[in-house]
């Protein structure tokens, strides 16, 4: 038994693979193209685990996915691979679309030639398991109920509109070819290995930096956070008992507005890393608003709790401690990450 995980470098598919091997001995194998957000680095404590099998390469190439289905056989694959940055995605949304829209469809293609030859047991028994975002939902008013999986796709960014095509695609290759996928849709992830271009980890490196803590516009934009762990418990939950063609949003009822967000960070660092200088908090800065900002994301996770028993392990209190304590102990991961590319982006985005 084999897992294919794409994407497995990243921030959750690192998460990801990390967790399977603390319960699992069933090999990985993880192909990643690793572009700026892909980090080796994040599986080094793997390194010379016979159970973890690197594959440098892109999901987009057919050949290349041809061959390791045919040779791993796995049981399930895990996708994971996108490009996932919104403002990545404002700026230059071909990536999204070669990646996400593109990248998904050779793989649900290349899966399907596969998965049409195998006998009866090993064909019912795989699993395509597409990972997604609540940002294929679009923007919630302020007292609108929380995203259900009924709610209408109104997805507002080309990086969700990309990840909307993908859901699509996985949707219709179950509907059509009868391919056993299962979505899930999560809300904010947060946690180590959290690539320092989204808000949380942006928050703490420029903080320790003492450089400015950016919020866009008024900062009352309302996400739903949810502790990466909690995310991947949640993907082992429906990979074993998630329904045929079955979607299952993952949150983690912690709505919170960025402004608070942000403070927290703030007064987590002023207790746990003060600064000469003052409190945190005289770093924070407002500027420019990202082209149509999503006011408002909230998840519904009762269908999962109800079907699979899923609950986040932790609070929003105990998961922001261990983040901020871990960025505090991998001072040489952040600097890792923080190359040129990395300089390059901020001084685009931020000036
Ligand atoms: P990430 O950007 O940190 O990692 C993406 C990984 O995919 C990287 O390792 C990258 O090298 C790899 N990759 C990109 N293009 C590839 C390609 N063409 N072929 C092979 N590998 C490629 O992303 P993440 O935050 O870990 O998100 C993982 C998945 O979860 C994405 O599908 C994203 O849409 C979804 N998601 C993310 C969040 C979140 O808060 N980060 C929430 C919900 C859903
Ligand atoms: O909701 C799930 C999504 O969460 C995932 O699908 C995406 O892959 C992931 O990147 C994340 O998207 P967001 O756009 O919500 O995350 P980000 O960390 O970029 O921003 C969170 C909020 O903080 C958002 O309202 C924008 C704001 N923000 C972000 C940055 C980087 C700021 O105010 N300042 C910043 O510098």
């Amino acid at each position: 038994m084999t897992l294919l995980v794409t994407g497995g470098a990243g921030f959750i598919g690192s998460n990801f693979v990390l967790d399977w091997f603390k319960t699992s001995d069933e090999p990985i194998v993880n192909l990643d193209a690793l572009t700026y957000a892909g980090n080796l680095a994040n599986l080094a404590s793997l390194a010379g685990d016979g159970r973890h099998l690197f594959v440098k390469g892109d999901i987009g190439d057919r050949a290349l996915v041809d061959s390791l289905l045919a040779t791993h056989q796995p049981r399930a694959i895990l996708h994971f691979a996108a490009e996932s940055h919104v403002d990545r995605s404002i700026h230059g949304p071909g990536e999204f679309m070669r990646t996400n829209v593109q990248g998904t469809f050779t793989l649900l293609e290349a899966t399907r030639a596969w998965w049409g030859g195998l006998g009866p047991e090993a064909k019912a028994g795989f699993r395509f398991h597409h990972v997604s975002t609540d940002e294929v939902y679009g923007s919630l008013a302020p007292d609108a109920p929380a995203f259900t999986e009924t709610h209408a796709y109104a997805p507002n960014s080309p990086y969700s509109a990309s990840k909307a095509a993908s859901d699509h695609l996985v949707r219709a290759w179950h509907h059509t070819y009868g391919l056993p996928v299962v979505t899930t849709n999560c809300s904010n992830n947060y946690g180590p290995y959290h690539f320092p271009e989204k808000l949380i980890p942006l928050m703490i490196v420029n903080a320790l930096a003492g450089k400015p803590l950016p919020i866009y516009g008024d900062g009352q934009q309302v996400r739903d956070w949810l502790f990466v762990g909690d995310h991947c418990s949640a993907i082992r939950a429906v990979l074993a008992g998630g329904r045929l063609g079955e979607t299952y949003n993952v949150g983690g009822w912690n709505e919170k507005a960025n402004v608070e967000i942000v403070h927290t960070v703030c007064a987590l660092l002023d207790e746990l890393r003060p600064s000469a200088a003052g409190p945190y908090t005289r770093l924070i800065t407002h500027v420019t608003d990202r082209p149509g900002h999503d006011r408002r994301y909230a998840i519904d996770a009762r269908k999962i709790e109800a079907e699979l028993g899923w609950r986040p392990a932790e609070t929003f209190e105990t998961g922001i401690r261990k983040t901020v304590q871990w960025y505090l102990d991998h001072a040489d991961w952040v600097a890792d990450v923080q190359s040129g590319a990395y300089r390059a982006w901020v001084d685009k985005q931020y000036g």
